[in-house]
């Protein structure tokens, strides 16, 4: 790994001081930010301290170029295949035959230039991006934070068969495509924190966690039964949007419900609880956060009996 990373960051130094003169406009590669990350990139190794220098030159007040307006000459790569080390234990390869660096974008940087590419997993936060870039075949993890993603297209993350963790927080996303993540054979993990998306895609029933908190849901921004065959379904968070009512029906591996700052005004006795068989125990839903809603969940006593714990919300 280590060994790995000192290619990486070699290139993307290498890269950055070789390209830069000769071009008209400069490219900045994303800045490492490595308290975002869950490896901890100062704890490696470096032997050449010399990378540090370089990484500090760049990254102070470069100038910055918006991603989608580079367009670099036709015919001259960004980056000639001699130049590129093939490393045959690499972590990430892409069976395109693009190797270390990732597949590339038409006229854009290769995507493990741009972003960092660790094992499977694909960091590119904060690097403006305006649409999800192509990613290497291998990805499992895809971060793409505090960016400026539009819209996820049916053709993003399609044939993605080995991703896990899809985080775009913090973008400007109003629409994802409605086939867009359905057929991602393994995805989990959906983090669309922060964002402008008034409608929730269709999504697999492999899910775990989704978190759409922070977006514009309003009464049909959840279609109904959309959670019904997730039956690894954990954690659902939909804080602040505009939900009128609870999404029906909720799985019985639920944890946690967070639905604090919508406009829910209604409550069925039957919400979480089963009222023709009073031995119904919903053991696992013990975090259910109705606060700062319209409901007063004191008209409805039964609605609680077979959970742990009453919810979170105005119980006068
Ligand atoms: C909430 O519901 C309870 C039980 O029906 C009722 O006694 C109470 O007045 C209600 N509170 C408000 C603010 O409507």
């Amino acid at each position: 790994m280590k060994t790995f990373v000192n290619l990486v960051l070699g290139l993307f130094i290498v890269k950055a001081i070789v390209a830069a003169p000769s071009r008209q406009v400069r490219q900045t590669p994303g800045r490492y930010d490595a308290s975002n990350y869950d490896v901890d990139l100062e704890k490696l190794n470096f032997e050449d301290q010399d990378i540090y220098e370089y990484e500090d030159e760049l990254t102070i007040d470069e100038p910055q170029i918006e991603i989608g307006t580079l367009t670099p000459p036709v015919g001259e790569p960004l980056l000639p295949d001699e130049e590129v080390p093939l490393k045959p234990h690499t972590p990430v390869q892409s069976t395109g035959g693009s190797g270390v660096l990732g597949p590339d974008a038409q006229g854009d940087l290769p995507t493990c230039l741009l972003c960092t590419c660790l094992g499977g997993s694909v960091y590119c936060d904060d690097v403006k991006l305006e649409t999800v870039p192509p990613l290497p075949k291998e990805t499992t993890h895809f971060y793409a934070r505090y960016n400026k993603i539009k819209k996820i297209h049916k053709s993003d993350f399609a044939e993605m068969n080995k991703l896990k963790r899809i985080d775009v927080t913090s973008n400007q996303i109003t629409e994802i495509d409605e086939d867009a993540l359905r057929s991602l054979p393994q995805l989990e993990e959906l983090v669309v924190r922060d964002n402008k998306i008034r409608q929730l895609p269709e999504l697999p029933n492999t899910m775990t966690l989704i978190d759409v908190s922070h977006n514009k849901l309003g009464g049909k921004g959840i279609k109904n039964e959309a959670f019904k065959d997730m039956n690894n379904l954990l954690y659902l968070y939909v804080t602040d949007n505009s939900l009128d009512h609870i999404p029906l029906p909720l799985p019985h591996t639920l944890r946690s419900l967070h639905l604090q700052n919508n406009n829910i005004q209604m409550m069925h006795e039957d919400t979480f609880c089963n009222l023709k068989d009073i031995n119904y125990i919903r053991r696992s839903l013990e975090d259910v956060r109705l606060d700062a809603n319209p409901i007063n969940l004191s008209r409805t006593p039964q609605a609680y009996i077979c959970l742990p714990r009453v919810p979170t919300g105005r119980l006068y």
